[in-house]
């Protein structure tokens, strides 16, 4: 065993300085120290040799061991240096140009959305995106089990009720924080929210996805009236979707709201007239309009759950889908919503 031992070491050492690259040297390590290494084999056999050789040859064999291993880190030392000398500076080769990240298209959406209504004065708000089932339908004149929350595929949270607020979810909508900015400013107005937030719904296609963003406008004093609505979403249509958009207001219904409505735009492909320049149906709006969302008078259930007097104060309320308006304005005809959020770089480049 002593002879072998002897043998292995001087064959390793030539091995290892013949080498000229790392996978070179690594081919070598592990055929002295891989699993079935010549090295390791031996340590394996050590327990079955007879005891007289076997302390000699067990000394022998670490000191051996590790005598090659010091040789291997040092042969790759002097590998590395080489290369590293070798490597000339080639100052004609391109460079490469450091990937920039850039704000997310919705997230500027939101910017620019804020940045239209702060002009009229109104100022950002935030509120829980899991929220208790008090503010998302109750305060809002769904009683439990009234139909019309069918309307919101809530995502329910499995943890306890609370005793006051009742059960936990993921907000449905921006509406949650109607009663909580009321609440906030201690019941008293002037109140004028814009409350721009992550919803979740149990819905997803092309159209729908369960995480998206609304924002929900809140305008609280004595005498606000429709025409008050009407003038804000107006301005809203032409800062945001430029001079020439119109909004009109379509009879709706919404428990929270009275009178409801749902929000139109005047198509910008075909300025609302419904005909493309081909003279035939507008492809992207087939009527001259497009829907943006709900609107309304804020129901007096609703002002008194925020400690408000409804025979003192009137309100509006609005509130709309951040990604669908995004995509009016762009004038984009993304074929599906969810692109928005794959994470596709080529394509959110693009913007
Ligand atoms: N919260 C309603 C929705 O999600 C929209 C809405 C907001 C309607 C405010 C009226 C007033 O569809």
């Amino acid at each position: 065993m002593l002879d072998l031992i002897q043998t292995l070491k001087n064959q390793a050492l030539h091995q290892i300085s013949a080498c000229h690259t790392n996978d070179e040297l690594e081919e070598v390590r592990v055929r002295y120290f891989g699993k079935k290494g010549e090295i390791t084999k031996l340590l394996k056999k050590l327990p079955i040799i007879n005891k007289s050789e076997r302390k000699i040859a067990g000394q022998n064999l670490n000191e051996i061991k590790d005598l090659l291993l010091k040789e291997i880190e040092r042969k790759k030392a002097d590998i590395e240096k080489e290369i590293y000398q070798n490597a000339r500076f080639d100052p004609t080769v391109p460079g490469i140009e450091p990937q920039i990240g850039n704000t997310h298209l919705i997230t500027c959406a939101i910017d620019e959305i804020y940045e239209v209504f702060a002009k009229l004065g109104f100022s950002r708000a935030r509120y829980p995106e899991v929220e208790y089932d008090w503010f998302a339908f109750e305060s809002l004149n769904m009683g439990k089990g009234h139909p019309a929350r069918d309307e919101w595929e809530t995502f329910f949270v499995d943890a306890p009720d609370d005793k006051k607020y009742g059960e936990i979810v993921l907000t449905p909508h921006t509406s949650s924080g109607q009663v909580r900015e009321m609440l906030r400013r201690n019941s008293t107005p002037p109140i004028r929210m814009i409350n721009i937030a992550k919803c979740y719904r149990r819905q997803i296609s092309i159209r729908h996805l369960v995480m998206f963003h609304q924002f929900e406008g809140l305008f609280i004093d004595k005498g606000i009236s429709i025409t008050h609505l009407k003038g804000t979403l107006d301005y809203f249509a032409k800062n945001f979707f430029g001079e020439k958009r119109k909004t009109r207001l379509r009879p709706f219904h919404f428990r929270f709201t009275e009178p409801s409505f749902e929000v139109d735009i005047s198509c910008g492909v075909c300025n609302g007239t419904g005909i493309d320049k081909e003279n035939s149906k507008c492809k992207l709006c087939k009527s001259g309009w497009l829907e943006l969302g709900g609107a309304g008078m804020v129901h007096p259930v609703v002002l008194k759950n925020g400690g408000i007097d409804p025979n003192k104060y009137t309100g509006f309320a609005f509130g709309w889908g951040v990604e669908r308006t995004f995509m009016m304005k762009a004038g984009l005809n993304i074929p599906d919503i969810r692109i928005l959020y794959s994470s596709d770089l080529n394509y959110l480049k693009q913007f």
